[in-house]
């Protein structure tokens, strides 16, 4: 049905709905495959914040040479869209899921991560049964304290256990340094990137010296990546959301030399006071948790409360112009959990609607 709009002008379409700047996306997925090019890093984008196989294999086109996921279900997606090097940068439990990697493995080229002997275990037995090989990610704790197994003798014991087991075999080791994306100060930043890719990069050493191949060494998001991808022997970067560069990487990570390509195309449906206006797109349409949206290209708009289905903003200057039924954009605070509250992105060329793109990792969480 939707498909039928392609061609239409963006004031013609109802809202909300969520907008790509195609000309910016493409620009700045260019940008960033030649910034990890340049630097001799391959990039493997984190798929969560666009979830969609049409946008993940432009990142290929660039340069990508895979996807990183966070669940086998979006490993499925991927890989049905013809995606083979996909990472799922999380730890796969459970008899029906450890099933789902050992049939995956027969169309795609998964990377399964682990940071203990339990998970890996019953991988290696279902892989072996269904007679294919599986390659794993091991994941080591660089501080962000979540998953990942400790750095040194304890990684190295689990990289040693991997090779004794058939069904799989050690692909590489990853560290995600989520805890320091929002580090105000660049140069306390870079110190202690540093640090912590020194901490993976010395566990890989000593996986390597053991005489096990260990081909990766991954860490690196949108917060970091510009600074992660100037360390010595790390050889890929998961950074996504850069493609999108919302205002809380801009703000919060001091991401660079990228520009917002995502929107809400949305309307004003209420003027209760001359600098008060309602928006028809509340909290079901975007995500203002970590940072409120930004209206675009209106000086004196700016958003002050966001509720389940209404937008305010208190309006100053020309701004107090707006009327109801006028038609505005708004720029998500975060893309991730904007893009799972929508069924297709919207694609535009200047004010044109190129293509509509079904998110179809919407919804696969497990
Ligand atoms: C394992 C992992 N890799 C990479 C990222 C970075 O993703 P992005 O570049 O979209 O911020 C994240 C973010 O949560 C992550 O959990």
């Amino acid at each position: 049905m939707t498909q039928s709009l392609i061609g239409a002008q963006k004031q013609e379409l109802d809202t909300p709905i969520l907008c790509i700047d195609l000309d910016v996306m493409e620009t700045n997925i260019d940008k960033m495959a030649t910034f990890m090019k340049e630097r001799g890093k391959q990039w493997r984008p984190h798929q969560k914040c666009h979830k969609t196989p049409a946008i993940a294999l432009k990142q290929i086109k660039a340069g990508a040479i895979g996807v990183t996921c966070a669940k086998i279900s979006d490993a499925e997606v991927m890989a049905g869209a013809g995606i083979e090097d996909i990472l799922v940068a999380n730890m796969i439990v459970g008899e029906r899921k450890v099933q789902r990697v050992a049939s995956l493995c027969r169309w795609a080229n998964p990377m399964i991560c682990c940071d203990h002997y339990a998970q890996v275990e019953p991988i290696a037995a279902a892989c072996r049964s269904a007679g294919v090989n599986c390659r794993l990610m091991i994941e080591v704790n660089i501080g962000l304290d979540r998953v990942g197994i400790n750095p040194g003798r304890d990684t190295l014991e689990l990289a040693q256990a991997i090779d004794k087991l058939e069904g799989v075999y050690l692909g590489g080791i990853m560290g995600y340094e989520g805890h320091l994306l929002d580090i105000p100060d660049q140069d306390e930043k870079r110190q202690k990137i540093n640090e912590a890719m020194g901490v993976l990069v010395d566990s890989h050493e000593k996986i390597i010296a053991s005489g096990i191949e260990c081909p990766v060494v991954s860490a690196g998001g949108t917060g970091s990546y510009q600074i992660t991808s100037d360390c010595p022997g790390i050889t890929e970067l998961q950074a996504g959301g850069g493609i999108f560069a919302d205002p809380l990487y801009q703000t919060q990570c001091m991401l660079k030399n990228l520009d917002c390509s995502l929107s809400v195309w949305v309307t004003v449906v209420s003027r209760p006071a001359k600098e008060r206006a309602i928006l028809d797109a509340g909290r079901k349409t975007h995500f203002p948790d970590f940072h409120m949206p930004l209206v675009k290209g209106i000086e004196g708009a700016e958003v002050t409360a966001v509720s389940a289905e209404h937008c305010t903003l208190e309006l100053t200057g020309a701004a107090q112009d707006l009327q109801i039924g006028d038609r505005i954009e708004i720029i998500p605070g975060y893309a991730d959990f904007t893009t799972v509250l929508h069924e297709a992105f919207y694609g535009f060329r200047g004010d044109r609607l190129e293509t509509v793109w079904p998110i179809l990792g919407r919804g696969k969480f497990q």
